[in-house]
């Protein structure tokens, strides 16, 4: 009696999963259920073995471990079918066509950041290292390591924004000079990127700017090397052609002091708008590091040297572009930044 009832549940069942098609295949678990579950069929006619006779009980468990392993099978194999099946419906449901025209909303880069990346760029090419520095800055990093004690005049062409007496939102990257020349061993050369933060606002001056530093140390360093540098890096920032002139200035953190001009890109020195007739840009100051600051920082003056210039990304982006107002770069109008791709 009971191995005819094992049979005809195999061959039932079996008839049941063979009409499951991929789009009722959710029955499959109620099948299984229905058959292995607590109260399943297979389940109930398992616990008839235990009024079998002994002679009988391996036959039928034997029978009863054939049905259950050939209908488990029969279920996994279709719900493998049905998997892969629905792998590549799903996979052509999602295909990307790659021929489809794109829409034209591209991205670039701010025109800030596309002239820190080209100056960046340039400096690593000529074997400069990247460091950066922290905004929130002491009063001893951006002013007092750099020769600008309080009290020195010089502190009041950075009027900065003091969060107490000792902390200050940086009014230069110049701070990232001193710290790095504490930690590092001559010969060096790095450049430090960064936002500043200065009391000033008018159509050339934005409270929040971005400057980039460069410091090299080494021995016998001389304002030649200064030259030639900032030579290359002017020549391949706005073109072959473009002069440069070298005056005369004052930091307190280098000596001598330069400030560096170059000529016009817009009119290539005849004088425009862009120059307000003169031909030229004023664009970065630059010196031979002072010895006191070399000294503050505990590097030996009389073995080594160090020339540093500092200029800024949002001035040189305004000159790049021929852009007269600062503020342009912080507005985030979608339609002057399209006009800088
Ligand atoms: N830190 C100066 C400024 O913000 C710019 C500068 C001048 C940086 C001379 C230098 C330098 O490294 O040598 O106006």
């Amino acid at each position: 009696m009971l191995i005819e009832d094992l049979n005809k549940l195999k061959e039932d069942i079996g008839k049941e999963i063979d009409k499951v098609n991929y789009h009722i295949r959710k029955t499959l678990a109620d099948i299984r259920v229905k058959v292995f579950g607590k109260s399943g069929s297979l389940t109930a006619l398992s616990k008839g073995m235990r009024d079998l006779p002994n002679e009988e009980k391996p036959k039928v468990g034997a029978l009863i471990n054939e049905v259950r392993s050939f209908l488990e099978e029969k279920i996994s194999n279709k719900e493998k079918a049905f998997e892969e099946q629905e792998l590549v419906e799903k996979l052509e449901k999602e295909k990307i066509d790659i021929t489809e025209p794109s829409n034209d909303k591209v991205g670039a880069p701010h025109p800030i950041s596309a002239v820190l990346d080209k100056l960046t760029d340039i400096c690593v090419s000529l074997g400069f290292s990247v460091v950066e520095g922290p905004e929130i800055e002491t009063d001893y990093y951006n002013f007092e390591a750099l020769n600008t004690p309080k009290n020195h005049p010089a502190r009041d062409m950075q009027d900065t924004f003091f969060i107490n007496e000792n902390i200050l939102v940086r009014s230069q990257t110049s701070a990232v000079q001193a710290r790095e020349m504490e930690v590092r061993k001559p010969p060096f050369k790095i450049i430090c990127p960064g936002k500043t933060y200065r009391n000033d606002s008018d159509s050339t001056h934005s409270p929040v700017f971005h400057q980039i530093e460069g410091l090299v140390v080494d021995e016998n360093i001389s304002m030649a090397d200064l030259k030639t540098m900032l030579t290359i890096l002017m020549k391949r920032l706005f073109g072959e052609d473009t002069t440069i002139r070298f005056r005369p200035s004052f930091f307190p953190f280098t000596e001598p002091s330069i400030e560096v001009d170059v000529s016009c890109p817009n009119c290539h020195g005849k004088g425009c708008q862009t120059c307000k007739g003169t031909g030229m840009l004023e664009l970065l100051g630059a010196g031979i590091v002072n010895p006191k600051v070399l000294e503050i920082s505990g590097i030996d003056s009389k073995k080594y040297r160090g020339f540093a210039f500092g200029l800024g990304l949002d001035r040189t982006a305004m000159i790049l572009n021929s852009i007269n107002n600062i503020r342009n770069f912080y507005r985030n109008d979608i339609r002057f930044l399209n006009q800088m791709k």
